[in-house]
């Protein structure tokens, strides 16, 4: 989370520096200007169909130097400049404009053009003129991002020998990477991401070797990642994630001494990691994401080299075998991803000398316990996942709670035996997220649990707990995850969804308390006017009673999940409100009378089933009741009509 609002800043950042650059109105000399330059600006002009910013209003006349985000060469009054981009700052406010209408090809008519901004104006669309590379000579930098271009990009794009940023990312461009971009010898940066790109990555790219950033996520990209690329020896960033590549990492990447930021996330690569190779290999490499592949084999030891690592991903992969002592290296590591591998062994004790970690998600590995004492200098991790593993912990170590940064315990699935110990209560951090589920807790859940008022997730399903659910739990105002489920509670819920005094703030937005023996509460669901529920699950527990109207005010409920109950009462009427449910299951209760007509209006409803009750009556015709299989109706007491048999008239 706390990387996506880096980028984010870094993102804004760079708009902001573009638009200051490009912003500039130096007017030129107050000539004539160039016919030719004249006939490509108003050719471009009239390919636009709105212009939220008013600049092109500007354009009229024959003194085009004199025109909003022109700029022209003093002596020939050449233009040399088009800065018309989507995000324009006055005044330190950074607004977004949009032109829509078609790019024109006249634009190739301003043959000394060095600059074409026409970023993020959102409507542009068309496609990159063809010959765009035999007549814009001059350009160094073309930013056509951020619209609705289609269409390839020309293979004349290899003319543009002057070129240093090609910013062509979020648009709708589609086939190949042209294998000419690798004769941009002057180019920088190379931003292509988000469009639809097909094709492999060209080898020819390796020859731009004054490239700083690579960036082609979120494409079809097929085929190998090039040997090539390790080559690019001023490359800083380098994004390949959310393609198709597969094959092996090539070797070569371990020559890239500037690489900071290495991204090759989320698509079909396989065999090891194949960096470093030795002690100062990849210096300089602070971010890398390789997971989402299919990467065998152990994570090298030589890992331990990369002493400028922050953040680091290698989840849901196929690695395995010990993690590598050497890790205790990394000292400026502050995110380390490994969930959804087969890594094995005890994870080793250099990772105590993790100073700077933050997250540690080993989560779905065959990791053996017990946990070596050393974690508990881990001063600033404040999110520790363990979940499944081979850990066998058998009861909580009181270190892990005494972490003076934790407030993310995820501990499921560990082999944690007895009561719910109550040093949890003062642990080092307020916790907002506690996952003790798949255990073999027992006992009460304490009512202690009312302190933690930070808390945001508590799962504590699969155990053999068998209390009441603490009245102290309607203190927890942060509440918005709660996840019992099967258990063998007992007594009621109501201080769920409490009256004034249940879990207030209406925060809650999922429960689960399914599968367990609660006998009562049902009159109390919606009294507490909780609005963003989406999920509320009380299915295989003994309730009774009947369902009150107040279940009308759980506005969000897109899942709701009743089954296997006692409860007795006609459908309500209001039921027909709650129009986001997707999900309703009332089976195996002794519900009766109609089903109510107003059900037509829950058009969202994918999965219905009321089967097993004692309703009767004519199910109402019409979409989307019709649409549900006999089975959904079936077990009643006298319902007839489509799907089911027809009424006797
Ligand atoms: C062109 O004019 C601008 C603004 O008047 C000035 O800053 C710049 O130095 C001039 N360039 C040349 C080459 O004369
Ligand atoms: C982008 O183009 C498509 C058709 O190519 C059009 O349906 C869509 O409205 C356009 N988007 C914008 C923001 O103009
Ligand atoms: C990588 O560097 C090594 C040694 O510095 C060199 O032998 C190898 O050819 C280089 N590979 C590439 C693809 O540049
Ligand atoms: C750990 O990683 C797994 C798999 O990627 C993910 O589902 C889980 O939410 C992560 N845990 C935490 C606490 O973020
Ligand atoms: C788990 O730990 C307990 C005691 O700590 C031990 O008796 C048991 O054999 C262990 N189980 C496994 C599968 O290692
Ligand atoms: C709680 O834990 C169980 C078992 O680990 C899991 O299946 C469930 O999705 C978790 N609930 C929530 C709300 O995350
Ligand atoms: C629920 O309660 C019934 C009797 O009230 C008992 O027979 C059953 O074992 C209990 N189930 C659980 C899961 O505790
Ligand atoms: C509700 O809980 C039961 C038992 O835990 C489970 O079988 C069922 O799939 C759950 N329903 C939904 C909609 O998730
Ligand atoms: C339920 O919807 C009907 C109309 O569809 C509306 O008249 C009624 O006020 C709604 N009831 C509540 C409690 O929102
Ligand atoms: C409805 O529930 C019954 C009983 O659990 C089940 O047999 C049937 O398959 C379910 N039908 C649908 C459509 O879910």
């Amino acid at each position: 989370m706390k990387y996506q609002l880096l980028q984010c800043v870094v993102t804004l950042f760079m708009v902001t520096t573009f638009t200051f650059t490009s912003g500039r109105s130096v007017r030129g000399s107050t000539g004539v200007c160039n016919p030719s330059d004249l006939e490509g600006l108003m050719g471009f002009k009239n390919g636009i169909r709105m212009d939220t910013s008013g600049r092109l209003a500007t354009w009229v006349g024959q003194n085009c130097c004199q025109w909003e985000g022109i700029v022209c060469e003093n002596v020939t009054s050449r233009v040399t400049e088009i800065n018309l981009p989507g995000f324009i700052s006055k005044d330190d406010d950074l607004s977004q404009t949009q032109m829509k209408g078609l790019l024109s090809s006249s634009i190739t008519l301003v043959t000394s053009l060095e600059v074409l901004d026409l970023g993020g104006l959102a409507g542009l669309s068309g496609e990159i003129p063809q010959t765009v590379g035999m007549h814009l000579q001059n350009l160094q930098k073309l930013h056509l991002f951020g619209n609705n271009l289609t269409g390839p990009v020309p293979e004349s794009i290899g003319g543009l020998s002057n070129l240093q940023e090609l910013a062509l990312h979020e648009n709708a461009l589609s086939g190949s990477i042209p294998s000419s971009l690798g004769s941009l010898k002057n180019l920088k940066r190379l931003l292509l991401y988000t469009n639809h790109f097909s094709g492999i990555v060209p080898d020819s790219l390796g020859n731009l070797i004054s490239l700083e950033e690579l960036d082609v996520h979120g494409n079809s990209l097929t085929g190998h990642i090039p040997d090539g690329i390790g080559q690019m020896q001023a490359l800083k960033k380098l994004d390949l994630s959310d393609n198709l590549l597969s094959g092996k990492i090539p070797t070569s990447l371990a020559n890239l001494t500037a690489i900071s930021v290495l991204y090759l996330d989320t698509n079909l690569l396989e065999g090891n990691i194949p960096f470093p190779s030795r002690s100062g290999e990849m210096p300089s490499l602070e971010f890398l994401r390789l997971h989402s592949n299919h990467l065998n084999g152990n994570i090298p030891s030589s890992f331990g080299y990369l002493v400028s690592l922050q953040r680091v991903s290698l989840s849901n992969n196929k690695l395995e075998g010990e993690l590598p002592s050497s890790l205790g290296n990394l000292q400026s590591l502050s995110e380390l991803y490994l969930s959804d591998n087969f890594l094995s062994g005890q994870i080793p004790k250099s990772v105590g000398q993790l100073s700077k970690l933050i997250m540690f998600n080993i989560s779905n590995n065959l990791i053996e316990g017990p946990l070596p004492q050393e974690m508990s200098s881990l001063q600033n991790v404040q999110t520790l996942d363990l979940s499944f593993n081979y850990l066998n912990l058998s009861s909580i170590p009181e270190w892990l709670a005494n972490l003076p940064s934790i407030s993310r315990i995820y501990l499921a699935g560990s082999g944690i035996k007895g009561p719910i110990p109550d040093f949890l209560q003062t642990a080092g951090s307020p916790i907002q997220e506690l996952d003790l589920s798949m255990n073999d807790l027992s006992g009460v859940i304490p009512s202690w649990i009312g302190k933690l008022d930070q808390l945001y997730l508590l799962n504590l399903s699969r155990n053999s707990l068998d209390s009441n659910i603490p009245d102290s739990i309607s203190n927890l105002n942060n509440l918005g995850v709660l996840d019992l489920h099967s258990n063998k509670l007992t007594g009621s819920m109501n201080r769920v969804f409490g009256t004034d005094q249940g879990v207030s703030g209406g925060s809650l937005t999922y429960i689960d308390l399914s599968d367990n023996n609660f006998s009562s509460g049902v009159e109390e669901i919606g009294v507490g006017g909780q609005r963003e529920i989406q999920f509320l699950n009380l299915s295989h527990n003994i309730l009774r009673g009947e369902l009150p109207s107040s279940i009308g005010s759980l506005k969000s409920i897109q899942s709701l999940d009743l089954s296997f109950n006692d409860l007795a009462s006609n459908l309500p009427e209001i039921l027909a409100n709650l129009t986001s449910l997707v999900r309703l299951k009332l089976q195996k209760n002794h519900f009766t009378g109609n089903i109510p007509s107003g059900f037509l209006k829950l058009r969202n409803l994918k999965e219905l089933n009321l089967s097993d009750n004692s309703l009767e009556g004519e199910i109402p015709e019409g979409k989307p009741l019709i649409d549900f299989p006999e089975t959904s109706y079936s077990g009643n007491k006298g319902l007839c009509g489509k799907p089911l048999v027809p009424c006797k008239t």
